[in-house]
């Protein structure tokens, strides 16, 4: 019998604002996250689900917390990854946005127009280094080549304890597609479950991630 544990969970896109009608985003379909949060739940755990926007229904039971942009993401993980056992960062975040959000609506006289852009903050890498967690760290890595190495450098560079990779170049899996074939990358193993749904693989990530945290709680 697995204790309750509690598993935040980020999830789905975040959305930069260019102005008040137009903002910066991706293809996430929060499909992933939420996959994740409705297992936890449905095996007793407290989860809380931090997602930008979607159009999906929140499963039941989860404490869900929406955002927009990736600053409001960053705040919200920061409050409450202090309450977490294990984070679990599904979010395709946004990696820049714009150095300005126009006031008013941008005109449409200029032939061609600038967008300066600026890093947003790494909210993955800020959580052992800057909100001082201590629970079972688990990032995803999106990649469209060198998958594993790719994979390899953002658990060490963002100090994960584990990697959920997935090939987003592909169109039968990742982004909004309800399948998706992952690599699962710790420092000591590396596991390659077969293509399946992203229900079906939310149960082996949390296998993992409940393996992972259950030698801290015997200390
Ligand atoms: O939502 P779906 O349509 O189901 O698609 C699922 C998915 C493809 C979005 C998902 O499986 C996935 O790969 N999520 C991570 C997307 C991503 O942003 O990957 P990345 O390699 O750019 O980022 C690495 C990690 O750092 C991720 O855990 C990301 O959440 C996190 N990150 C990235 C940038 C940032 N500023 N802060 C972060 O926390």
């Amino acid at each position: 019998m697995i204790p309750p544990m509690t598993i935040l969970i980020t999830a789905g896109p975040t959305c930069e604002a260019i102005d008040p009608v137009r903002f910066l985003t991706n293809k996430s379909s929060g499909k992933m996250g939420y996959a994740i949060a409705k297992s936890a739940a449905d095996q007793g755990h407290r989860v809380i689900l931090i997602s930008g926007p979607t159009n999906l229904n929140v499963p039941d039971l989860v404490d869900y917390i929406p955002v927009e942009s990736t600053q409001e993401m960053y705040d919200a993980v920061e409050h409450w990854i202090k309450k977490a056992d294990i984070a679990i960062f599904a979010a395709a975040v946004a990696d820049y946005q714009p150095a300005n959000i126009s006031e008013q609506k941008i005109k449409k006289d200029a032939e061609t127009i600038t967008l300066k852009l600026v890093k947003t903050p790494d909210i993955l890498g800020s959580a052992k280094q800057k909100f001082g967690y201590q629970g079972v760290l688990i990032g995803f890595a999106a990649e469209t080549e060198n998958l594993e190495m790719n994979a390899r450098e953002k658990l060490k560079r963002k100090g994960c304890d584990l990697i959920v990779a997935n090939d987003v170049s592909r169109k039968d899996i990742g982004f909004n597609t309800n399948q998706n074939e992952i690599l699962l990358i710790s420092a000591d193993y590396i596991e390659r479950p077969p293509k399946a749904s992203k229900q079906h693989l939310s149960h082996i990530i949390l296998e993992h991630a409940v393996d992972l945290a259950a030698p801290r709680d015997m200390d």
